[in-house]
C-alpha cells in the first residue's frame, strides 16, 4: 500500500522550503502527498521554535490530532523543524503518541525513519554540518513562484536567538548548484524565486559572494523576479546596493532586520552594527534606488530595555516608514545566550504596551504608504488567483506590494499594468489595464495542490 503523507508547515519561510524538500525526498521513495487529513497515512508537523508562542501553538495542534490518533492507530505523526530539535525527547515526554522527531539535518533519512518505525518513538535530531540536501529535489506547488534555499544554518549569535542552536552553523550551498536548480525551475515555468537564508549576504562561494550570485540568478533566462531573505545589516555591501538598484530582475524590495535602535540594545543583542550603521543602508539604498520598498523586524521588551531605549526604536520606526514590520516582544527561548546569561527582566504587560503602541504606529505608516498609490499605475506580476474570488488575480509590484485585480485574460507569470483604486495596510486593489508582457506557462509537472499546507501564522 502506497502510504500517503501530510505535512503541515509552521515558521518562517525556510520552513516552507524545508517542506517541499521533505515532500522531495518522500515522494523519491515512494510517498504519496495525501488530499485531506483523513487519508492521511503519515503527518508531520513542521515546526518553529523562535517564539514561546510558535511551540504552544504546535503542541496545541498535536493535542487537536489525539482523536485522529485513537480512531486510527497506525497513523503515524512525525515532528521535524525547529522545535523538533530544541525538545528532542521532551517532546515525546510532552506528548507520547508522537511516532518520531526530527532535526532540520535529519530529513534524508526520513523515509528509512518512517519505514523502520518501531513501537518506541524515533529521535533523530543530531547535527550535520555538512547536509546540504545536495541531491535531493524538493516538490514544489505548480505555480509560478518558488523557494530557493541557498544556505542553511546560522554563525551569528544574536543572543535573543535560538535560530542557530537549532538549525546549526551556517553553511552554503555551491554557487553551481544554486544556478542548474535555477535554470532547472526557469525552464519549467517558474518565473519568481525567492533565495532563502538566515543571513543571505553573508553568502560565499569562493569568489562568488552574495551579490554576485544575486546578478547570476537574476540574469537567468525566464527569471523574471529574484527576491531574498533575510540579508543582515553587517556586511551590507555597496556592492549588493548596486546590483539590487541596477539589476532590473532583482525586486526593489529589502527585508532589512532592525530588532532596535539603541546601541546598548543592539550591544546587548550582539547585532554587530550601531544604529547609525543601519541607517547609512537605508539611505544608501533609497539613493541608489528610490523606488526601493524596506521592511525590518523589530523586538521590544529585550533584557534592560528601558523607556529611553524603547523610544529610540519607536522614533526609528517612525523615521524610516518602513512598508511593513513584524514587531515582537521579546520571548525568552531556552539555549540562547540571553536565556543562559540575562534577566528576562520587562515585565510582561510592559513588553505588551510597547508592542502594541509600535503595531499601532506601523499600521499607520503602512496606510499611508499603500494608500498613497491610489490612483497611480503599477506593474504586477501575476503569480495567481485570489482563492476567495476566482475572477480576480494576485500578484506583486516590483516594490513587493501585494495586489489584487480583476483577471480578465492575464494569467500567472504575466506583467500587468493595473491602476490602483483603493488600499489597506497589506494589499493595493485595483483594474487591470494591460498586460505589459505574457509570461511562459507555469509549471504544473510538479503540481501538489495538497499535500504541504501552512500552519496558522504566529505573532
Ligand atoms: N535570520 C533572520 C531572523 C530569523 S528569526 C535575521 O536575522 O534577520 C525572525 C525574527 O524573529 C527575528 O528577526 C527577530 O526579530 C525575531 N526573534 C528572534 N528571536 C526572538 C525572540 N527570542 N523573541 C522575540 N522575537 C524573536
Ligand atoms: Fe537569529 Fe541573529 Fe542568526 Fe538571525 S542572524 S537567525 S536573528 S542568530
Ligand atoms: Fe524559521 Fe522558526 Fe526555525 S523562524 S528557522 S522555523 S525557529
Amino acid at each position: 500500500m502506497t502510504m500517503k503523507v501530510l505535512i503541515e508547515t509552521y515558521g518562517c519561510q525556510m520552513n516552507t522550503a524545508d517542506s517541499e524538500l521533505i515532500m522531495g525526498i518522500l515522494t523519491a521513495a515512494g510517498f504519496e502527498p495525501a488530499h485531506a487529513l483523513e487519508e492521511a497515512n503519515v503527518i508531520i508537523l513542521n515546526t518553529c521554535a523562535v517564539r514561546e508562542k510558535a511551540e504552544a501553538r504546535i503542541l496545541g495542534r498535536l493535542t487537536n490530532l489525539v482523536p485522529l490518533k485513537r480512531l486510527r492507530p497506525d497513523l503515524l505523526i512525525g515532528v521535524v523543524g525547529c522545535m523538533a530539535k530544541h525538545l528532542g525527547e521532551k517532546l515525546v515526554e510532552k506528548v507520547p503518541y508522537v511516532d518520531f522527531v526530527a532535526g532540520p539535518d535529519k530529513y534524508r533519512t526520513l523515509p528509512e525513519i518512517i519505514a523502520n518505525k518501531r513501537k518506541k518513538a524515533e529521535i533523530h535530531t543530531e547535527f550535520d554540518r555538512s547536509e546540504l540536501y545536495t541531491g535531493c529535489t524538493p516538490k514544489r506547488p505548480s505555480g509560478v513562484t518558488a523557494w530557493v534555499t541557498i544556505q542553511r544554518g546560522c554563525n551569528y549569535v544574536c543572543t535573543y536567538c535560538i535560530v542557530p542552536h537549532v538549525r546549526g552553523g551556517e553553511r552554503n550551498v555551491p554557487a553551481a548548484d544554486i544556478l542548474t536548480e535555477v535554470k532547472r525551475l526557469a525552464e519549467m515555468g517558474f518565473s519568481v524565486v525567492t533565495l532563502l537564508g538566515q543571513t543571505v549576504n553573508s553568502y560565499v562561494d569562493g569568489d562568488i559572494n552574495f551579490a554576485k550570485l544575486l546578478r547570476m540568478v537574476a540574469n537567468v533566462e525566464g527569471i523574471e523576479q529574484v527576491r531574498f531573505t533575510s540579508p543582515h545589516p553587517l556586511g551590507f555591501s555597496d556592492e549588493l546596493i548596486e546590483v539590487i538598484a541596477t539589476e532590473p530582475h532583482v525586486a526593489k524590495f529589502v527585508h532589512l532586520p532592525l530588532q532596535s535602535a539603541s546601541d546598548s540594545q543592539l550591544v546587548a543583542m550582539r547585532r554587530k552594527y550601531t544604529y547609525e550603521e543601519y541607517e547609512t543602508i537605508v539611505h544608501k539604498l533609497r539613493e541608489k534606488c528610490p523606488e526601493i520598498a524596506i521592511s525590518t523586524d523589530i523586538i521590544v521588551g529585550f533584557c534592560g530595555e528601558s523607556e529611553e531605549d524603547y523610544q529610540k526604536t519607536r522614533q526609528a520606526i517612525i523615521d524610516n516608514r518602513f512598508a511593513f514590520a513584524f514587531l515582537f516582544a521579546y520571548s525568552e527561548r531556552s539555549l540562547s545566550i540571553a536565556a543562559r546569561t540575562m534577566k528576562d527582566d520587562i515585565p510582561s504587560e510592559v513588553k505588551q504596551r510597547r508592542l502594541a503602541e509600535i503595531i499601532d504606529i506601523q499600521q499607520h505608516i503602512s496606510k499611508e504608504i499603500y494608500e498613497s498609490r491610489i490612483g497611480s499605475r503599477v506593474e504586477v506580476i501575476v503569480e495567481g488567483y485570489s482563492r476567495r474570488n476566482s475572477d480576480q488575480a494576485v500578484g506583486n509590484t516590483r516594490d513587493f506590494k501585494t495586489t489584487i485585480f480583476d483577471r480578465g485574460d492575464c494569467e500567472p507569470g504575466d506583467w500587468v499594468e493595473v491602476e490602483v483604486d483603493s488600499a489597506t495596510s497589506q494589499t493595493l486593489v485595483g483594474r487591470q489595464i494591460r498586460i505589459i508582457k505574457k509570461g511562459r506557462a507555469p509549471a504544473v509537472e510538479n503540481q501538489i495542490d495538497v499535500g504541504i499546507s501552512l500552519g496558522p501564522t504566529e505573532n
